[in-house]
């Protein structure tokens, strides 16, 4: 076609996220060594990689390196970002300002010109990246808020393109979208997909409003539903389809892993190492505000002082694992939760017998599941998260179905796992009850409700999502009158 100059790539899937599925480090000795990235999009992408041979274009998590690890069936297009590159994009504006801004400014965001204008100049680069990737006619992934000007700008460079977009974090409510000073450009930086994927229908409303609030195109009105039922956004002679698609995990291989002789070993000898306590409650987080761990220690320390739980008898195991080092929330975020580790430990723990368990590092995969099978109470009380996967893991891993899910409402997972104990994170004593009635609930109303919670995350796992997003990418065609029949 008329695009054969842009044409250099032949990966007939392409994968464009701001991460590769490793991180580069780089030792004091100099050697180089790649270990997985942090944080849920990872976890959900690298088993449809695995399933389905492509490229993926992604950053290397360091400055100024353009290696591409070795990743068996996975093509690698490392995209270099500079020093300022991080400062002003991906720590600056992508998660100082859209991070916050997206879960309900927990935090306030801050808009600066200069990272919004790196912003721009880094999303152009990616988008270069992928078309440079992607062979004639080929399928080109966006994921999440860090590249939501990609769509636009892939499809002014390779209209023969089919492109997706899916955002791994809430979509806003309208009156906090609306503070964002380029939140027309990012808008219409969207509407270059032909599929734009939430979490949640709530999501995918918002967007159908605010593209003809700010970008003046017609769009369909009925309610979207779960995997069915989308929006249509007119934009000229294309059609965007608008949808809702709960991501997941790869529930069977966690579930397999998790009934292995060698992690039932690890889960007893783990709750051995704890001193044999009646309960283990855990925390499984990338650190961050969003995460409410403050608030799962703030409820826990008041159960203690109210005598509701027992010091003698139980341990909360919070692993979390470090995120955003540089990003000034999350340094003075760290500060409080260390404080509280330490209140609670001051007040209420024995010699050699911590009431918390505090550890600021990444966990390896196959201790992780131990910890999820040790785990009596599991406790993911965010003030705001897309989806949360955490919760499914923990669910996934209890065969035996024991255990319990303590579940903020504010979770994308709360829709699915209803019969999670669910609570609001704004309101302490809610909170509070939730562990409560967690921790003390009886063996056969602990199956009833694990077994509803399996069956769910069983029978959605990530290749559902993957499938039916890239199911419903590949129906959408060129015209309005061919979307309709859809
Ligand atoms: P987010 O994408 O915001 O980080 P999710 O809960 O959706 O949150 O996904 C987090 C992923 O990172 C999960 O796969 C989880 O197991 C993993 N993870 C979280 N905390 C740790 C930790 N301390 N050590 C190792 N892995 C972790
Ligand atoms: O979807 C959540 C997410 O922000 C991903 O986009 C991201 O890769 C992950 O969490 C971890 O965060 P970061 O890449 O900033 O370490």
């Amino acid at each position: 076609g008329s695009t054969a100059n842009h044409i250099s790539g032949d990966a007939q899937f392409v994968v464009v996220a701001n991460r590769l599925p490793v991180d580069k480090e780089v030792l004091p000795d100099g050697s180089v060594h790649w270990k997985r990235s942090p944080g849920g999009l990872v976890t959900a992408l690298e088993p449809i990689l695995r399933q389905q041979t492509g490229a993926w274009v992604g950053w290397s998590g360091i400055a100024d390196s353009d290696d591409n690890p070795d990743i068996p069936g996975v093509e690698i297009h490392a995209v270099p970002l500079s020093a300022q590159e991080i400062a002003e994009y991906y720590e600056g504006f992508s998660n100082a300002t859209l991070w916050p801004l997206y879960h309900d400014v927990i935090v306030k965001p801050e808009y600066h010109r200069e990272w919004w204008n790196t912003y721009v100049e880094v999303n152009r680069r990616f988008a270069e990246a992928a078309a440079k990737a992607a062979g004639p006619g080929a399928t080109v992934w966006v994921q999440d808020y860090q590249l939501q000007l990609v769509p636009k700008m892939l499809r002014m460079l390779r209209p023969d393109l089919k492109i997706g977009f899916f955002l791994h974090i809430p979509f806003p409510p309208v009156e906090l979208f609306m503070q964002n000073p380029w939140r027309t450009e990012i808008v219409e930086g969207l509407l270059g997909a032909d599929l734009i994927g939430f979490h949640l229908p709530g999501g995918a409303q918002n967007f159908l409003y605010l593209a003809r609030r700010l970008a003046g195109q017609a769009t369909s009105k009925g309610t979207v539903g779960v995997r069915s039922r989308f929006g249509v956004v007119q934009v000229g002679f294309r059609t965007v389809r608008v949808g809702a698609f709960p991501i997941s995990i790869d529930s069977g291989e966690l579930d397999r892993k998790a009934r292995s002789k060698e992690v039932r070993k690890r889960a007893a000898e783990i709750r051995k190492e704890l001193g044999n306590p009646k309960t283990i409650l855990l925390g499984v987080d990338r650190l961050d505000y969003t995460k409410g761990i403050d608030v799962r220690l703030k409820a826990v320390s008041e159960l203690l002082a109210e005598k509701r739980i027992d010091p003698a008898e139980t341990v909360m195991v919070q692993l979390a694992t470090p995120s955003r080092e540089r990003v000034d929330s999350y340094v003075k975020m760290r500060a409080g939760i260390e404080q509280l580790v330490g209140n609670i430990n001051g007040s209420y723990s024995s010699v050699g017998q911590p009431v918390v368990e505090y550890l600021h590092r990444p966990i390896p995969r196959d201790d992780l599941i131990a910890f999820f099978v040790a785990a009596d109470v599991m406790l993911v009380t965010p003030m705001r998260d897309g989806m949360n996967l955490v919760a499914k893991e923990y669910v996934a891993c209890r065969s035996d179905l024991g255990g319990a899910l303590v579940l903020s409402e504010f979770t994308g997972a709360a829709a699915e796992l209803r019969s999670a104990y669910q609570a609001n994170p704004y309101d302490l004593e809610g909170v509070k009850d939730a562990i409560e009635e967690a921790v003390h609930q009886n063996a056969h109303e602990g199956r009833r409700r694990m077994r509803a919670l399996r069956r769910q995350v069983l029978t959605h796992d990530v290749t559902k999502w993957a499938q039916s997003f890239l199911g419903t990418l590949a129906a959408t065609t060129e015209t309005a009158s061919d979307a309709n029949r859809g």
